[in-house]
């Protein structure tokens, strides 16, 4: 599948020292995983990880699912031991936690050594500030909201609404469009709660956001619903298409459809959504 297209609504963390969470993920209908190693993984556990990764890694069995390995910070006591037991993993990149400027994503570029695809986190104040610069590095594919972390470094409430972290949230979407990166959501910690996991799915979703990080097998169904375009959306983008096809046969540059404008620009959102419906019934057949 072309990786530009490709669909990233579910995006699952996997703590990478459970065997049998490794092993279900092999089933799940996500779009991607992060393998942790970071904070999914207690100190203890962290150097034994490194193995229980790999081997699951090697077996394979996640199919066309996108396989992200979050490796710990460089200035952790693990960060560079990661990088030596997994840069020859079986997996597609590499997330790096705590990015607040672009020579973190450059010190784990040299460790790696190998041109992977690197994505980072974005959950401290300098990371935010930083976005830009960052999304601009050059083997930098994607974001990923750290939004309780975030939520610790701003020493902010938690709101239902979000309301404390949207300027982080837009920012760093502003800065991942800007450079042609993939911005994941955060993740909504009450694993239990279906309609607050769907409100917010659905207001990053509003936000721009490609999908969402998720913590527990029984949210992946709502992100998967919520970050897909819509029957009506697929629908509307069809006649919008068509409305505008048959007025420009005439010299036209401007159609109406149920009483909105559809100009050139609204053809090319139609059909960037057609795309991204295409991907995902691929997907989805897999
Ligand atoms: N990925 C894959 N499988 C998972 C999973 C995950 N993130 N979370 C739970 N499962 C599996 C369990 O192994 C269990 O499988 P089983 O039925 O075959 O035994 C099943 O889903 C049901 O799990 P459940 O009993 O409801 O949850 P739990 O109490 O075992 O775990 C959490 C709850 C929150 C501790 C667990 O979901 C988890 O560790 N999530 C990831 C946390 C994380 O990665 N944090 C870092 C980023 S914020
Ligand atoms: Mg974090």
């Amino acid at each position: 599948m072309d990786t530009v297209n490709r669909p990233f609504r579910s995006v699952l963390y996997i703590p990478g020292s459970k065997d049998r969470a490794l092993d279900k993920a092999r089933g799940l209908p996500v779009d991607a995983i992060i393998f942790d190693l970071e904070d999914a993984v207690s100190p203890d556990a962290k150097v034994d990880a490194r193995a229980t990764l790999k081997a699951a890694l090697a077996e394979d069995g996640y199919g066309s699912r996108y396989k992200i390995i979050r490796i710990n910070g460089l200035d952790s006591a693990w960060g560079q031991g990661d990088i030596d037991a997994l840069r020859d993993a079986n997996a597609d990149a590499f997330l790096i936690p705590k990015v607040s400027r672009p020579d973190d994503v450059q010190a784990v570029a040299d460790l790696l050594g190998n041109g992977k695809p690197i994505w980072a986190m974005i959950e401290t104040p300098l990371g935010v500030m930083n976005a830009a610069a960052i999304a601009a590095h050059p083997q930098l594919y994607g974001f990923v909201a750290g939004t309780n972390d975030l939520a610790k470094e701003l020493n902010c409430r938690y709101r239902a609404d979000r309301l404390p972290k949207q300027m982080a949230l837009q920012t760093m979407l502003l800065a991942a469009r800007a450079h042609d990166v993939i911005a994941i959501d955060g993740v909504y910690n009450q694993f239990k709660d279906d309609d607050g996991l769907r409100a917010e799915s659905e207001q990053g979703r509003d936000l721009g956001f490609d999908g969402k990080t998720l913590i527990h097998p029984a949210q992946i169904a709502i992100a998967n619903e919520c970050f897909a375009p819509s029957a009506a959306e697929i629908e509307l983008a069809e006649r919008q298409i068509a409305a505008f096809e048959e007025v420009e046969a005439s010299g036209q540059g401007v159609a109406v459809v149920d009483g909105k404008i559809v100009e050139n620009l609204h053809v090319e959102t139609a059909k960037k959504t057609l795309a991204k419906a295409k991907a995902i019934a691929e997907q989805d057949a897999e």
